[in-house]
């Protein structure tokens, strides 16, 4: 099957990882709308516009499914290009729901982080109406870790004092669960760990990655791999497995063929794969 993925930029390779992963016999897309990134702090007449751009060409390409890797593009968006065009649309929402329900057993709030966007937009108000009965969520816009993220700035000084600045205004010690609302944030998990950890509270960080890909398997009635456990390969091993996986790469609409950015792709994976093992 064709499956086309895009993100506003280097964030959707998150979703694209854990697809390739789960479902290594498809034939993937991934279109980063690099010339338009960020999306997070757009109007969204903006980034409508951008996103039906991006659906129409994946249509005309013969796509099977489409999934938009981004929050921000789903929350403004998703409904108006399933409106547009006949073929499935997956779209990406903050994780709210697992979270709200670890909490529950734990005791501890829920941390949404996401862009200004997406927390301004009615699509995830209405689910944290939906789910969250006992006020249990927050949220925080991280629009610098966007930025941080296309600069390939994981760790480090910059990236701690940004996080730890936005989080000042809270209190870190009554979290127990953080939802990472934006798919760019995936890359920063040890920093968003470390920072929380300094007054002493551990935290779960949950993602929409395998649910929207569990999703998107039952859309097109494919079985997942669940048995590809592979916290026990070396990660350059696993690497080399999803090297062989059917991906092509487009920036804004050109096929990138440049080794140096396929390169860039390849370390992204390989910085998702050392993450998700946290
Ligand atoms: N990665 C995107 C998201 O999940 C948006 C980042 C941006 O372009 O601001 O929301």
């Amino acid at each position: 099957m064709k499956i086309g993925i895009f993100d506003s930029g280097i964030g959707g390779i998150s979703l694209l990882h854990e697809a390739m992963k789960k479902l290594p016999d498809e034939q993937y897309y991934f279109y980063a709308d690099v010339d338009h990134v960020p999306y997070g702090v757009k109007s969204p007449e903006q980034i409508s516009e951008y996103v039906e751009d991006i659906v129409g060409s994946f249509v005309n390409m013969g796509m099977d499914a489409i999934v938009i890797a981004c929050n921000t593009a789903t929350a403004v968006a998703a409904d108006i290009v399933r409106k547009e065009f006949s073929i499935p649309i997956i779209g990406m929402e903050p994780a709210v729901k697992p979270a709200v329900n670890r909490a529950l057993k734990t005791g501890g709030k829920v941390l949404v982080m996401a862009t200004p966007v997406t927390i301004r937009e009615n699509k995830l108000k209405s689910l944290i109406e939906r789910v969250d009965d006992r006020h249990l969520v927050e949220l925080l816009p991280m629009p610098g870790l966007v930025r941080l993220a296309e600069m390939e700035k994981f760790d480090g000084e910059e990236v701690d004092a940004y996080i730890n600045e936005q989080l000042a205004v809270l209190d870190r010690s009554l979290y127990t669960e953080v939802v990472l609302g934006c798919t760019h944030f995936n890359y920063f998990k040890p920093a968003i760990i470390k920072s929380f950890e300094i007054e002493n509270s551990k935290v779960d960080l949950v993602d929409g990655n395998e649910g929207t890909v569990r999703y998107l398997a039952r859309v097109l009635g494919l079985d997942l791999k669940e048995n590809e456990k592979v916290d026990n390969i070396e990660i350059l091993d696993n690497i080399e497995i999803l090297d062989s996986i059917n991906v092509s790469y487009y920036e804004s609409g050109r096929l990138v063929t440049e080794k140096e950015k396929l390169d860039k792709f390849r370390r992204l994976h390989q910085r998702l794969e050392l993450v998700n093992r946290l």
